[in-house]
Formats: structure tokens, C-alpha cells, sequence
């Protein structure tokens, strides 16, 4: 290898090549998409799924992206291992119906081990080694005709490494990984399948081929079919590759994350590295702080703030880990605002938002150390107490369920508590601890399960869009439509007709009706037909582009083939949940004119008569900000300001000044800008 390149330098010349053959270069997603299964973007792939699944038309049949990353199945193994970080960047290619298996193996072949000087990342091609899906004899053949490697370096392996899917039903396919051998004082020879640090993954290429209904394990799943067309998903570890380029024996060493590691033992006092060896208990400890501060930086930038469950319960453990990792290193002053900014400098090159969001960056993150100092201050004074117990009853362990208290109650790590039972000359009954530990983590599954399977089935609807396409959607335009059944649904099954009495489900060529979203009630209303009426319960979209009436029949009865129908919404209804909303913008502008560009929307829901705005903010409003809050909130609607709404693109929202709050798509399709008073509200909104 000629010369190290930087993350940077990686980065634009993994886009660069695809860019060179034909590929749309696609700014990273928010970490925070919206996809009810997932708790981060976790791949690539996922801001592209609906393409993949058929359910909408991509605008261009080859992308490629830099894609922000956060995976946290395994918090406890970083630092651990070389690989594992909680958030990376995974640099990807993808095809829509394109090229196939040769086109992915030769454009991956090409930049792998393409020359440095022409733009290429040099890896050695007698480094290289490949795997492939058991009995994939196409890969295997393309390997072979357009890399040239030998058989024996193209090594077959089962499902659970070469069958990719999300871990949740979506889109997968047979996959192909490239690993590059480090050398033999990494590892025994014999391939990735023998061991993975000396040969270690760089690239994953899928060839994205079936929709899975059900997945129990990488390789327990269950395929409900064929995509509608062969594609391309393929993910190369950002980190992974720098870490090899740079020269480096981790990815907590390379350009982007290491100025941590240095600032962290200029603050500590003690050296990474020092004790040789890369198990040494301190250079574990330098490299969690460094991969949290990261992802905890990389978390806030987009929007989430520390909480008890959900996104915000990770981005706390990542905090609070951080921060107690410092400790343990010695380091007992506050360590964020130290450690914080040395990731921005790094990170905010690739993502100026960074820069750009800083203030209120800081602010949470050094907030919830405030608040986790003091915890740890009130946990103390209860291990104290706990400790006194156990000494005058002349034992010399503290109880597993006193260790899981401290734990859950009071946020008290268990290696804390070991460590200060050890300082105390006790011991900590930790079999007990760990039990009561794996019975709530088997709660805490279940629980995560019993919420997935409310959205895993959705391949009814997709069956009425593809037969129908979208629903035509007027809400905007009007409250009243002349509409025909495309399909009638009782429990999620087709039906041919809906009684009196019944509750089912409708879906319109047509509609009037608001669906729930952007915090906004669905709109009430009726749906008349010829001898009948159905009261509408509720409006949802379950796939994107399908409107979906809850109904109940009040008479009559109706049957799917029935010609016409009229949709009408409730005048009044609309008009009380369209103020509500509007109040909420306004509510949210008041309280950014006295609290400052800080104060973010984090939900809302309005209702006729009713609207609740949900905001993270560090201590209780004093009486007086309420009160200006409300009369600025009164002022404008006093001066009756106008409100209005057009259509552009995201990047022209942004630079217009309006507020983009939830993971907003990543694409130049136009959003929705609604502004009141022109520039005094002005909020993407859908
Ligand atoms: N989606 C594939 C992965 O995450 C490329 O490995």
C-alpha cells in the first residue's frame, strides 16, 4: 500500500467511483428515519427500502451514499474487539432493477484494489479473499472471470454470513463478503472462515433478490417471495477501511476518533497503549469513551436528547458510559465539555450540521452529565448504606437484588458497585445480580417483540397499491369526493361486503380524508352509499401512498364493487384540528422567540379543542417565560397572521430558514413548507 488515506479522502473516492459509472450521489439520511421496526438507520440500504420493495419508483436506477450509521445491539463489546463501533459510516452502492451480480463484483474489484494514483484504494489483490453463499455458482463464476481470484480464496459459507437481511421482515438476498488479509502475526491462515482479525470484512455486497415476511435469526427467516426486480445493496465499512489504509490496528485509532483517545489521556493522565496488548483493561476504557463521545455527538446532531426508553435510553447509556469511563481513568472533573468538541472538529468536516447545531449540542449532552454526576452522588450514599447493612450483620457479600437496585433505581452501574465493594473489602453475590439482569432484559424482549408484530404485516396493503397505485389524495383541496371501493377489509382479510354493525376497513380511489400524521388527528366524517352510511373511525396510511378509512357500518350494507360512494369529512372537525395544528406552529415559534433557536419540537398532537407540544428543555420554565410564551402565542393570533404553504426542495427549505425536525427524507423531492407571518413560522410539514 502506497500512502494512507484519510476517512475523508475515502469517503469521496468510494463516491467518486460509483459517481464515474453512472450512480446519483445521495446525502446521508437522518439516523433517525422513519421505519417503525428500527431504532436507527443501521445500513445503507435502509432510506432506500421502498425502491427495493416496489413501493415507490426510484428516481434514478443507481445510487450511491455515505450513510450514518448507529448499531447498539452490543454496547458492552466495544473497545473490545477491533471492529465494533456503536455508530459508523457505511459507504454504499446500490442498483434499482440494474446491474447484478458481475456489475457489483467488477465496480467493488476496481476500487478495492484500483491504483492509488488513479483514484483506486490500492489494497493488494493477492490480499484479498471472498466469500460466497453455498451453491451461488454465479458469484463464484464472476469472482473468478472478473477479479481472477483462485477457487481457494473464494470460500463458501452458510446462511448466517451470507444471506443478508434487516433482522426484521423487509427486503434480502444471498450476499458476497470481501475481506483483506492483515497478515499472518494477525491470525492462523486458512481464510475468513477460520479467522475473522486477521481477515477482516470490508465490503458486503447483497444481492437483493426476496421479500422476507418473518426473521427469527440470520439464518431462521422466512421468504414471502421474490422482489418485484434483482438489485444491488452492498455496505463497505467506512472505519474498517480507514483503519487498514492508516495503518492502524483498530478503528478507534484512525483520523476521525483517535484525537479523543489523545485528549482523553492528556486529561487522565494515563497512555493508551502503555501496557502493550490490546485487551489492557485502560485502553478499553480509552476506546469506549471515544467511540460513545462520537455517537453520542452524531446522536444529538440529529435531534435525539437523553431519556429512560427507546432512542433517548440509548443515547443516555452511551453518555453516561462515557463519562464513567473517564472516571475510571481517574478523570473526575466534568469530561464532555473536553472531550465533545475535539469529535465535532473531526466530524463536523463531513457533516457541518455539527458546527452549524453546536449550541444545542453542548447543551444536552452536558446537561445529562450534570444530571448522571449527581446520580452517581445520590448512588453512593445508598451503596454506603447497603455496605453498613451487610458489615453489622457480619456477612460479607451484598445481596444480588440490593446490587440490581442500585442498578435500576438508581442508574448505578454494576461495575461500579463491584469496584466500591471491593474498596469496602466486600463482595458483590454478581450470579444473583446477572440473573435478575437476564430476567429483565427477557422482559424488555418480549416487550420489544409484542410492539413489532403490531406493524409486521403489511402485505395486504402493498397487494391493494400495486393493483391500484396511490390513493388520490385531496385533502388539501377538498373535503368532499365522489369515491369507489378499490377493497374491503375485515381483520386483514378481504371481504365482499360490510354489514350494519361491522368494523372494517375501506380503501377510496379517492379521498377527502386527512390521515394521522405530523402529530394531526385523522379527520371524522362519513362515507354515504346507496342505502347506507359509514361512520369513519379513524385514517391511517399503513404503506406509503394507500389511505386507509377505519369504518363502521351505521346501515345497510356495502359491497366492494359498489359504484359510487360519497366521502365527506366533517367541516367542523377539520377546522378544529387544522387550528389546533396551526396553533402548535405558532405555540413552537413563541417559544423559540423567548427561549432561543435551542428549543426544539420532539412531538406534538392536536385535536379539535386540544394541542399538546412536546419539548426537551433543561430545568421547568419559570412562571415568567409561560407567561411570554403565551402572549406571543396571543399576539400573533390577535394580528390574525397569514398562513401559507409551497412546495420545494429540501435544500431550498433549509436554506429559506425553516425547521426540519424528524428525520426528514433525504432526497430533493419536494417537501411541504408551511410558514405563518412569513418568516416568523416557518416548519417543513406534511
Ligand atoms: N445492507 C448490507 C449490510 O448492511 C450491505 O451489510
Amino acid at each position: 500500500m502506497s500512502e494512507h488515506l484519510s476517512s475523508a479522502e475515502i469517503r469521496n473516492r468510494f463516491l467518486a467511483h460509483f459517481e464515474g459509472r453512472g450512480h446519483t450521489v445521495v446525502p446521508s439520511a437522518s439516523l433517525l428515519l422513519d421505519d417503525p421496526n428500527l431504532l436507527f438507520v443501521n445500513a445503507g440500504m435502509v432510506p432506500f427500502k421502498p425502491y427495493f420493495l416496489g413501493q415507490e419508483t426510484p428516481p434514478f436506477k443507481r445510487a450511491t451514499s455515505v450513510q450514518k450509521c448507529v448499531r447498539t445491539l452490543d454496547i458492552e463489546e466495544v473497545g473490545k474487539t477491533t471492529r465494533h463501533g456503536t455508530f459508523f459510516q457505511m459507504n454504499g452502492n446500490f442498483s434499482f432493477g440494474d446491474y447484478f451480480k458481475e456489475g457489483a463484483i467488477q465496480y467493488a474489484w476496481e476500487l478495492v484494489t484500483g491504483d492509488q494514483a488513479s483514484g483506486g484504494l490500492g489494497f493488494d489483490p493477492d490480499r484479498i479473499w471472498v466469500t460466497v453463499l453455498p451453491g451461488d455458482d454465479e458469484a463464484r463464476h464472476f469472482w473468478k472471470s472478473v477479479a481472477g481470484l483462485p477457487d481457494e480464496r473464494i470460500q463458501p459459507r452458510g446462511l448466517k454470513d451470507n444471506y443478508w437481511n434487516m433482522g426484521v421482515p423487509g427486503p434480502g438476498g444471498p450476499c458476497s463478503e470481501i475481506y483483506v488479509d492483515r497478515g499472518p502475526e494477525f491470525g492462523p491462515d486458512g481464510g475468513p472462515d477460520a479467522d475473522e482479525d486477521r481477515f477482516l470484512e470490508i465490503w458486503n455486497l447483497v444481492f437483493m433478490q426476496e421479500e422476507l415476511s418473518a426473521v427469527r435469526a440470520k439464518d431462521d427467516f422466512d421468504i414471502a417471495g421474490p422482489l418485484p426486480s434483482k438489485n444491488i445493496d452492498t455496505g463497505m465499512g467506512l472505519e474498517r477501511v480507514a483503519y487498514l489504509l492508516q495503518g492502524k490496528q483498530n478503528m478507534y485509532e484512525i483520523d476521525t476518533v483517535f484525537p479523543v483517545i489523545e485528549r482523553a489521556m492528556e486529561l487522565s493522565g494515563k497512555k493508551y497503549g502503555a501496557a502493550g496488548g490490546d485487551g489492557h483493561v485502560d485502553d478499553v476504557r480509552f476506546r469506549v469513551v471515544a467511540d460513545h463521545v462520537r455517537s453520542s455527538l452524531m446522536l444529538i446532531g440529529d435531534g435525539v436528547t437523553p431519556g429512560n426508553e427507546g432512542r433517548g435510553y440509548v443515547l443516555r447509556r452511551l453518555l453516561r458510559r462515557a463519562v464513567r469511563n473517564m472516571r475510571l481513568l481517574g478523570y473526575q472533573d466534568p469530561a464532555l465539555p473536553e472531550l465533545l468538541p475535539v469529535s465535532r472538529d473531526k466530524m463536523g468536516e463531513s457533516y457541518p450540521e455539527l458546527v452549524s447545531g453546536w449550541d444545542r449540542i453542548a447543551q444536552v449532552a452536558y446537561a445529562e452529565e450534570e444530571a448522571f454526576r449527581k446520580t452517581l452522588q445520590a448512588g453512593t450514599q445508598i451503596f454506603d448504606l447497603a455496605a453498613g447493612d451487610v458489615k453489622t450483620s457480619g456477612a460479607t457479600t451484598i445481596p444480588g437484588d440490593k446490587a440490581f437496585a442500585l442498578h435500576d433505581t438508581y442508574g448505578f452501574p454494576i461495575d461500579l458497585t463491584l469496584e466500591m465493594a471491593a474498596e469496602a473489602g466486600l463482595s458483590v453475590d454478581e450470579p444473583g445480580f446477572r440473573q435478575l439482569m437476564a430476567e429483565q432484559r427477557e422482559r424488555a424482549k418480549a416487550d420489544a417483540r409484542a410492539k413489532k408484530g403490531q406493524h409486521a404485516d403489511t402485505g395486504v396493503y402493498r397487494g391493494i397499491l400495486d393493483a391500484n397505485g396511490p390513493t388520490e389524495w385531496l385533502a388539501y383541496e377538498t373535503l368532499e369526493t365522489e369515491s369507489r371501493p378499490l377493497a374491503l377489509l375485515r381483520e386483514g382479510a378481504a371481504v365482499r361486503t360490510l354489514a350494519t354493525g361491522d368494523v372494517g376497513e375501506v380503501v377510496l380511489d379517492r379521498t377527502p380524508f386527512y390521515a394521522e400524521s405530523g402529530g394531526q388527528v385523522a379527520d371524522a366524517g362519513v362515507i354515504e352509499f346507496e342505502g347506507g352510511k359509514l361512520e369513519v373511525l379513524d385514517v391511517q396510511r399503513p404503506v406509503r401512498g394507500l389511505v386507509v378509512h377505519q369504518v363502521r357500518v351505521v346501515d345497510g350494507e356495502l359491497p366492494a364493487d359498489a359504484r359510487l360512494l360519497h366521502a365527506k369529512v366533517d367541516p367542523e372537525w377539520r377546522t378544529g384540528a387544522r387550528q389546533a395544528h396551526s396553533g402548535t406552529h405558532i405555540v413552537h415559534a413563541a417559544l423559540r422567540e423567548v427561549l432561543g433557536p435551542t428549543a426544539l419540537q420532539s412531538g406534538s398532537f392536536n385535536r379539535p379543542g386540544y394541542l399538546r407540544l412536546d419539548f426537551g428543555w433543561l430545568n421547568a420554565l419559570t412562571p415568567e417565560q409561560v407567561h411570554e410564551i403565551e402572549q406571543v402565542s396571543n399576539n400573533a393570533l390577535r394580528a390574525d397572521l397569514p398562513v401559507g404553504w409551497q412546495y420545494m426542495t429540501l435544500g431550498e427549505a433549509k436554506d429559506w430558514g425553516a425547521i426540519a425536525l424528524f428525520g426528514e427524507t433525504y432526497d430533493d423531492r419536494s417537501v411541504r413548507v408551511v410558514e405563518i407571518g412569513g418568516p416568523w413560522s416557518r416548519e417543513l410539514c406534511g
